[in-house]
C-alpha cells in the first residue's frame, strides 16, 4: 500500500472518465480507497491517461468497460465493492431523440446498476449522483419563493415535459426510480444533488458544462441567458460531499449539494469585477423566472463546508489557461 494509507475497501465509480466522477476518484485514491472505475471505451488512451496519472491510480485504480443500455454490464465491476457511486448519465441536449439519447441511458440505466448492486453481497451503500434540477424547476405558483427549497422538494415532471427540458426530467425520473427499486430491494441508498459544478476539469476534453462556462469568459451570453438563476458548487465540494454522505453512517436520504444561488447578472458582475480583463458578458436579457433559494442545512449539519463562488472560479479559470483553452490573461 502505497504512503502507508489504511485501505478503506473497495468502491465502483460509474463513468469514471467524466468531470465529476474523475475528481472523485482522485478524491477517493487520495483517502486510501480501492477503485474500480466503468469507462464506455477502455481502450481510448487519450480520454483516460488523466486518470492513470492520478496518484495512487498504478496501485489502486482498475477500469473496466460497462455501458448504461446493456443489461448487466456492470455485474463484474461492482461485484466485491463495498461502495457504488453511480455518475454516469448523459449531460446533453439532446439532438433528435430525447428517449434514446438521454432518457433511457439515464432512468433504466440506474436500475440496471441497481440490480448489479443487488447481486452483491458485499455492498454497504449506493450513492446516488442526481441534480439540483431534480428539486428547483417548479411551477412559480406551486412554491413560496420567499422559503428556500430543500430535499422535500421534486422538480415538476409535468413542467419538464411542457419546456421540453429533457435532462431535468431524465434526472428527476432516475432519482425516483432508484428510491423506488432501493426501497423494494433494502438496498441503502443516499443522493446528492449538486447545483451547477465549477472546478478544474482533469479530462482535457471538456463536458458539456465546462465548455459552457468557457464559452461565458469568452463572452458567450446564449446558454447562461436561459440558465436564469443558478445555484453554483466547486468540484471538490461535489466530491468530498459524496464521500462524507457515503463514510458517515447516519447519512440518510437526499442531500442538496450548493455553495451560492444567483441570478445570472449577479454572476456577470462579479466575474468582470474579478477578471477585468476577459470579455465576460456585461448583463443578460432579463426572463420571467421564479425567484428561488436552496436550504443546504442538511449538508452542512454533517459538518460539511462548501468553498466559496470565488474560489470556484479561481480553480476553474486557472486549469483553463493551464489546458490551453483560454489565453493567460
Ligand atoms: N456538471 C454539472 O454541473 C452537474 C450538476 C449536477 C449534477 N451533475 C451530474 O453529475 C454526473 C456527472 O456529470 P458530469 O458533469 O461529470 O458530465 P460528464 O463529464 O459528461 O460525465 C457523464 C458521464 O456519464 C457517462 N455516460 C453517459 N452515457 C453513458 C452510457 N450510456 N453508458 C455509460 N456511461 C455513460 C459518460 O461516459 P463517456 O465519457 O463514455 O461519454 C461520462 O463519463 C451526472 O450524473 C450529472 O447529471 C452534473
Amino acid at each position: 500500500m502505497d504512503r502507508k494509507l489504511e485501505s478503506k475497501g473497495r468502491v465502483c465509480v460509474t463513468g469514471a472518465s467524466g468531470f465529476l466522477a474523475s475528481w472523485l476518484i482522485k478524491r477517493l485514491l487520495l483517502s486510501g480507497y480501492h477503485v474500480t472505475g466503468t469507462v464506455r471505451d477502455p481502450g481510448n488512451q487519450k480520454k483516460l491517461a488523466h486518470l492513470w496519472k492520478l496518484e495512487g491510480a498504478k496501485e489502486r485504480l482498475r477500469l473496466v468497460k460497462a455501458d448504461l443500455v446493456e443489461e448487466g454490464s456492470f455485474d463484474d465491476a461492482i461485484l466485491g465493492c463495498h461502495g457504488v457511486f453511480h455518475s454516469a448519465s448523459p449531460v446533453l441536449r439532446p439532438s433528435s431523440d430525447p428517449k434514446k439519447e438521454i432518457l433511457d441511458p439515464a432512468i433504466e440505466g440506474t436500475l440496471n446498476v441497481l440490480r448489479s448492486c443487488k447481486n452483491n453481497p458485499s455492498l454497504r451503500r449506493v450513492v446516488l449522483t442526481s441534480s439540483s434540477s431534480a428539486v428547483r424547476v417548479r411551477d412559480p405558483d406551486d412554491f413560496d419563493s420567499n422559503i428556500p427549497l430543500d430535499e422535500s422538494s421534486w422538480s415538476s415532471v409535468e413542467l419538464c415535459e411542457k419546456l421540453q427540458i429533457w435532462y431535468p426530467l431524465s434526472k428527476i425520473l432516475a432519482e425516483r426510480a432508484a428510491w423506488d427499486f432501493c426501497k423494494e430491494n433494502g438496498i441503502d441508498l443516499v443522493t446528492v444533488l449538486p447545483t451547477f459544478v465549477i472546478g478544474p476539469s482533469l479530462p482535457p476534453d471538456l463536458c458539456s458544462t465546462a465548455s459552457d462556462i468557457l464559452g461565458l469568459l469568452k463572452g458567450e451570453t446564449e446558454k447562461f441567458n436561459w440558465h436564469g438563476r443558478m445555484g453554483y458548487v466547486h468540484l471538490d465540494d461535489v466530491a468530498l460531499s459524496h464521500i462524507l454522505v457515503y463514510e458517515q453512517q447516519s447519512a440518510h436520504g437526499r442531500y442538496i449539494c450548493s455553495s451560492t444561488v444567483l441570478d445570472n447578472n449577479e454572476l456577470a458582475s462579479l466575474l468582470s469585477t474579478r477578471y477585468p480583463s476577459l470579455p465576460i458578458p456585461e448583463r443578460f436579457e432579463h426572463l420571467e423566472r421564479p425567484y428561488y433559494d436552496l436550504n443546504t442545512s442538511k449538508l452542512k449539519s454533517l459538518g460539511f463546508k462548501f468553498k466559496t463562488i470565488q474560489e470556484m472560479f479561481d480553480d476553474c479559470i486557472a486549469s483553463l489557461v493551464d489546458q490551453g483553452h483560454l489565453s493567460p490573461f
